[in-house]
């Protein structure tokens, strides 16, 4: 195994990602950032300086389980202290499995102002994949506001609130195309929106007749799910979040935000033209789109599918299942379940997402260094609840007669080594006749996906069909609208992580959990992770 090093500087730079100029965030002057390309155990050592002067930082290592390193795993609050700004922070890990993955900030809203990234993890010398391909590319699809990161934030927490809205633009690998005559003000400032600007050029993939391409498609986006297609070109799903799959041949890929996928493509249509490379929002009512390229090809774009028409998506959700040979089966029964009802809620007249009707909130002192430290009074101590209280009366296709919850950082504290059942179950929101799709993401483990359903979870009988032959491993999992996704996982990954809906104002408003376990068995904490809350004094200098 080799070592990797990276040397990055996180500064704030005006940008046109989509032809609108607005402040970016940038590693090494590039947003997305530096892929990191290593082979399976080898070690990754980034040192990060934060650059962005009036701004903490902290960057998450998506998909990579950090065995034996959860302070590195990147989670503010969680893992460890923020990175102060002109502080330089080394994270230290091992990547583990081959596969696809990605790096973002994990700090306030901080990933939407594009500081993410690709990981690619190779398989060992002599190793090959079960599939052949002749070149590798990875594509990062995004969606992208005009409005900053703090504006969004503030509007969230205000009242009356300040929905972030649909996005402006999606980028295709950072590039969109924002149409600058929509701009609601005009400006006298000819930079503001520049459509001849070579930072928005669009994506363009140059493609050799026969050859087959394995394209890695990940989503980072903040809040769209997304569909993405290559006009008249089937792909072949072989790969989600680092797991080999059956193959599964699509017209489109539905991918959502923290998903990453592998696809083939072979190279086999009329070689004289162009084709357009597609992604449209499904699941909201959005209209932005991919952006036109600048050699257009001859036809009009595809048509995307239809936004709210949730069939194909489960439809897809329910095709992919672990690939022959490479079957990882779950242990047969598991020790805990957990129901996390998902709503939305009102918190003292605040819009808030909620888990069992308990809203998500960091503590000042990240848990791992207060768990280790034994600063007992830091968070609330009290384990919040495996089920609401009333959850079979509770009917998923209403507005509850109560929509308030409370706010509290209390943790889940899972034995070592058990094995837990998570069913994450869909409701309305609190808009009559709504429910949303949220992709929900675990650090530290891979779970295994054991079934999907529509409509409210049966706890006698759906159990009964989960799926213990070849179900996939992911990281990241959606929850169709009024359905349930049923997860599993065993808690052997000394640490504290955290499982929350990978969208990014859903995450800031409280749509998330903390688990514990095994943090006895975690080594000494390094002091770098430490300088905030009550670990101030623990940092030595
Ligand atoms: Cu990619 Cu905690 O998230
Ligand atoms: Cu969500």
């Amino acid at each position: 195994a080799r070592i990797r090093r990276y040397k990055w500087d996180v500064k704030y730079e005006f940008k046109s990602p989509d032809c609108y100029k607005k402040l970016v965030i940038i590693i090494n002057g590039r947003s997305p950032g530096p892929s990191i390309l290593a082979q399976q155990s080898d070690v990754v050592v980034v040192e990060v300086t934060n650059g962005l002067v009036t701004e903490n930082l902290a960057i998450h290592w998506h998909g990579i389980r950090q065995i034996g390193s959860p302070w590195s795993d990147g989670t503010e609050g969680v893992t460890q202290c923020p990175i102060f700004p002109g502080d330089t922070f080394t994270y230290r890990f091992v990547v583990d499995r081959p596969g696809t993955y990605l790096y973002h900030a994990h700090y306030g809203m901080q990933r939407a102002a594009g500081l993410y990234g690709s990981i690619q993890v190779s398989l060992p010398d002599g190793m090959a994949e079960p599939f052949a391909y002749d070149y590798d590319k990875s594509i990062i699809l995004n969606d992208w506001y005009h409005k900053s990161t703090y504006e969004q934030a503030a509007g969230l927490s205000s009242i009356p609130f300040g929905w972030v809205g649909e996005p402006q633009s999606l980028l295709i690998q950072g590039r969109g195309k924002f149409n600058c005559s929509k701009l609601a003000s005009p400006t006298l400032d000819p930079t503001a929106c520049n459509a001849t600007s070579s930072e928005c050029l669009p994506y363009v993939l140059t493609v050799i007749p026969g050859k087959t391409y394995r394209l890695r498609i990940s989503s980072m986006t903040a809040l769209s799910a997304l569909s993405f297609q290559i006009e008249g070109h089937n792909m072949t799903i072989v790969e989600a979040d680092g797991h080999y799959v059956e193959p599964v041949v699509a017209q489109n890929l539905f991918i959502y935000s923290g998903e990453t996928y592998s696809v083939l493509i072979k190279i086999d249509q009329e070689p004289s033209r162009n084709y357009w490379i597609m992604t449209n929002i499904v699941s909201r009512n959005a209209t932005a789109t991919t952006p036109p390229g600048l050699r257009v090809p001859p036809t009009g774009p595809p048509a995307g599918p239809i936004w709210n028409d949730v069939a194909p998506r489960l439809a897809q959700s329910l095709a992919i299942k672990a690939r022959q040979g490479y079957i990882h089966t779950p242990p047969p029964k598991s020790d805990r379940a957990i129901v996390f009802l998902n709503t939305q809620n009102k918190i003292d007249g605040y819009f808030h997402w909620s888990v069992n009707n308990v809203s998500f909130t960091l503590p000042h002192t990240p848990y791992l260094i207060a768990l280790k430290e034994n600063l007992h009074h830091v968070f609330d101590q009290s384990p919040p609840p495996d089920r609401l209280r009333d959850f079979t009366n509770y009917d998923i296709y209403r507005v509850a007669n109560n929509t308030n919850a409370t706010s509290s950082n209390a943790i889940y504290r899972l034995k070592f080594n058990t094995t837990v059942d998570i069913i994450l179950q869909n409701a309305n929101t609190l808009t009559a006749n709504t429910s949303e799709t949220h992709p929900w993401h675990l650090h530290g483990h891979d779970f295994w996906v054991l079934g999907y359903g529509t409509g409210k979870f049966d706890a006698d009988n759906d159990p009964k069909k989960y799926n213990l032959v070849n179900p996939i491993k992911k990281n990241t999992v959606a929850v169709h609208p009024y359905g349930w996704t049923a997860l599993r996982f065993v808690a052997d990954n000394p640490g504290v992580w955290v499982f929350h809906c990978h969208i990014e104002p859903h995450l800031y408003m409280g749509m998330g959990v903390v688990f514990e376990e095994g943090v006895e068995r975690v080594g000494k904490l390094p002091s770098e992770i430490m300088g905030c809350g009550e670990t101030k004094g623990f940092k030595r200098p």
